[in-house]
């Protein structure tokens, strides 16, 4: 038996000890974690939980598992949003097939809650555009998916908005660069695939009423070609205004999650023609700025939003105090007497539903709405209160995070 495992080692050691020479269909239930199957799966596919952290294991034949291996790694290391890799299990005994294994991506939730559940906050059309954000920067990248479905995409709640992350490239292909082609059979494939899975949802009495899978999945080529063509295309400026309008593309590019390569910018009869190399960017302006000035690691929406709680507490603080207040102190004080007393407000059974940055994000949106009802501010107390009873109950326990990871010492922290 051989293992090939990425870096750090002392992660992978944590998983030695398993069964690796049993198939994994007959591993003890002892060593498994339950969580529940989330679509559609063609391999044995389990869960196991070690020193606080979650791993996915899939049975897959050794050519697919070491494509699969590198090419989960190469996405990882240009900050494609892909499940991470630990690494591989091969030459198992009895001539077994290798074994793959992958962190497992936390808060992650699944289409089935997202598309059945009549409260949830999110719109198709949202889900949808989360989607086709993900096959256009995988496109920009020259990556061939070949399996793109509702199953092999976990959606992470970011903010008001999602992220889709892509779970299974064991058809993927990297080229330098895809031709229009292959882009559309990629489309194509996917089009077919979601109408198939919601189609399945809706038998088994799952869709909300109001989704039709045909129109969900009509729509998506269209959505696709709207984005491609918006961040690929070429513009044309008129030459006074060429400074302004290169600066409010490459921010609406930022704001998507992408980011400029070369700009190429050429001056004709018609007017300023500019050109970018759109590129996929690992959304972190905020994130970095939140992770200096707090220590608090999240996502780039989420970041967004706590940063503008931490400047409107630091202008409250400056008001109270009458004098200017630092940035750093500011931080640490929101930390310490806004964000933290939240968190630690979350009682142990909803604990690990939502990452602790949602839940925070969530209950300011919260008190607003309550505030606007009350037509006065509640205050932070009071809107928590509510949140804690009404609101994060509703979302699923075991759709996002398997309870391990909220237990004290787990990753959820
Ligand atoms: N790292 C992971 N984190 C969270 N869920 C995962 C992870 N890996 C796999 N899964 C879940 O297991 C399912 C099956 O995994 P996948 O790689 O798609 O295998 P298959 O080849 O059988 O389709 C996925 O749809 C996803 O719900
Ligand atoms: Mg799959």
């Amino acid at each position: 038996m051989r293992f090939l495992f990425r870096p750090p080692a002392t992660e992978a050691a944590a998983l030695l000890h398993l069964p690796w020479d049993s198939p994994l269909s007959e591993w003890d239930p002892s060593v498994l974690l339950d969580v529940p199957q989330r679509g559609i799966s063609r391999h044995v596919v389990r869960f196991v939980a070690t020193e606080g952290r979650v791993y996915a294991l899939k049975e897959i034949t050794e050519s697919l598992a070491r494509r699969e291996y590198r090419l989960l790694g190469e996405f990882e290391s240009d900050g494609l949003p892909s499940v991470s890799v630990l690494g591989i299990c091969v030459d198992r005994p009895d001539d077994q097939e290798a074994i793959l294994v992958t962190r497992y991506l936390e808060y992650s939730m699944s289409y089935r809650h997202l598309f059945s559940s009549p409260r949830s906050q999110h719109s198709t059309s949202q889900l949808l555009d989360t989607l086709v954000v993900l096959l256009v920067r995988l496109h920009l990248s020259g990556v061939f998916w070949g399996d793109c479905s509702l199953s092999n995409t976990l959606f992470r709640p970011d903010a008001d908005g999602l992220t889709a992350y892509l779970v299974d490239a064991e058809t993927a292909e990297r080229h330098p660069q895809l031709s229009r082609g292959m882009r559309q059979h990629d489309v194509e494939l996917a089009r077919e695939r979601v109408g198939a899975e919601l189609l399945d949802l809706q038998f088994g009495g799952l869709l909300s009423p109001e989704i039709s899978p045909v129109d969900v999945a009509d729509a998506l080529p269209e959505r696709y070609a709207a984005l491609w063509d918006a961040v690929t295309r070429e513009e044309v400026f008129r030459l006074d205004e060429q400074r302004y309008r290169v600066a409010e593309r490459l921010q609406w590019l930022n704001e998507l999650g992408f980011d400029a390569g070369e700009v190429e910018l050429v001056h004709t009869p018609e007017g300023a023609r500019l050109r970018v190399d759109t590129r996929v960017a690992e959304p972190g302006q905020n994130r970095r700025e939140l992770l200096r000035l707090t220590g608090l690691e999240v996502q780039e929406n989420q970041a967004r939003r706590l940063l503008n709680d931490v400047r409107s507490h630091r202008a409250w603080l400056e008001q109270k105090e009458g004098r200017p207040v630092p940035e750093a102190v500011a931080a640490h004080r929101w930390l310490a007497d806004v964000y933290v007393p939240v968190v630690e407000a979350i009682p142990p059974h909803l604990a690990g539903r939502l990452a602790p940055a949602q839940v925070f994000h969530e209950v300011l949106e919260h008190r607003w709405f309550l505030s606007e009802q009350a037509g006065r501010d509640v205050g932070t107390t009071a809107a928590l209160a509510s949140y804690l009873d009404h609101e994060l109950p509703k979302t699923p326990a075991d759709q996002t995070t398997p309870s391990v990871l909220a237990s004290p010492g787990g990753a959820s922290s």
